[in-house]
């Protein structure tokens, strides 16, 4: 089986560095490069939290391109209420030893699809930022597939309406999903049904080096989780979930959809309205939306590949 090329444009994040993590862990998919964007913390921080995630798990091989400082049109916003000051509190990680190319993320992810002819998966976890300027910047850019983590069908997390990801550039997410690629949606619909609770930690917690440092990201995430999201058993593993869909695409059933960015810049600025019953005049769907989530053979992946990583 030849592994799936993937570059994941990220704002690490616990949740992002999970995702990563299970990249390197997994044969399924190839990890290319890592580009990075303001969202959870700055740039800079994002940048750093990468390279600090990727020499962690030894993997130093692997570029890391910095993006965008800041969104199309709304003001920065970070979330340290989740995240932390660094963006990813709680473990005592080194500093990397290893830096950022000089090459800007967006230019990056122009030369490296266009010398595959497109072969490859572009896995969004952060803000649509890098990816809504690379359309803008470069038209003929087609990547083969972009599976990324964003929106909500239902209720938003970031404001009642809007998920984090789409909040926090709305803009640039809309132009992403008028590109008409083949785009699936991962959002908090079924993020919130793919959770790790307590127990799965504690068994990353005993299962060596980077299980410890992962059950230590998890301690400090699962605190906000627990008190914004008392009905949730344990905390979503928003960003991981779109790796594992590559992994394993049995793990999530999605439906094809009309996605429709909210960009008013009213109170649901950020809002995906998302039509999966077609229904008349939406036009004709332009995403595949994840609906549904086999939550606990989804959290065994995650435990047995991060379980492996040593
Ligand atoms: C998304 O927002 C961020 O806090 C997470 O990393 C994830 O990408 C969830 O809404
Ligand atoms: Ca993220």
């Amino acid at each position: 089986m030849t592994p799936t090329p993937i570059i994941i444009d990220c704002d690490p994040g616990h949740d992002d560095a999970i995702a990563l993590l299970l990249a390197v862990a997994s044969p399924e998919v190839e990890l290319v490069g890592v580009t990075t964007v303001a969202g959870n913390q700055t740039v800079d921080k994002t940048t750093n939290n990468a390279l600090r995630v990727l020499e962690l798990a030894g993997r130093t091989d692997i570029p890391v391109y910095r993006g965008a400082d800041r969104p199309f049109l709304r003001k920065q916003d970070v979330a340290p209420h989740v995240h932390g000051e660094s963006g990813l509190d709680g473990p005592d990680l080194p500093q990397p030893t290893t830096r950022e190319q000089d090459e800007h993320a967006v230019e990056y992810l122009a030369r490296e699809i266009r010398a595959r002819d497109g072969r490859i998966t572009l896995v969004p976890t952060g803000p649509l930022t890098n990816v809504g300027l690379l359309f803008a910047l470069h038209p003929d850019i087609r990547p083969e597939r972009i599976v990324l983590m964003g929106g909500a069908i239902g209720e938003g997390n970031r404001t009642p309406a809007a998920e984090f990801n789409i909040w926090a550039d709305p803009e640039a997410a809309q132009r992403v999903f008028l590109e008409g690629l083949d785009t699936t949606m991962v959002g908090l619909d079924v993020t919130h049904r793919a959770t790790i609770k307590d127990e799965h930690t504690e068994r990353m917690r005993g299962a060596g080096r980077i299980g410890s440092v992962v059950a230590e990201l998890m301690d400090f995430y699962a605190r906000f989780h627990k008190k914004r999201y008392p009905d949730l058993d344990g905390s979503p593993m928003h960003d991981p979930v779109c790796v594992a869909h590559l992994i394993d695409p049995s793990l999530m059933t999605v439906a094809d959809a009309v996605v429709e960015v909210d960009c008013s810049g009213g109170p649901s600025w950020g809002r995906t309205n998302v039509d999966h019953r077609n229904r008349e005049h939406f036009g004709d769907p332009n995403a595949k939306v994840g609906v549904d989530i086999d939550g606990n053979r989804f959290a065994e992946l995650i435990v047995e590949r991060i379980a492996s990583l040593n």
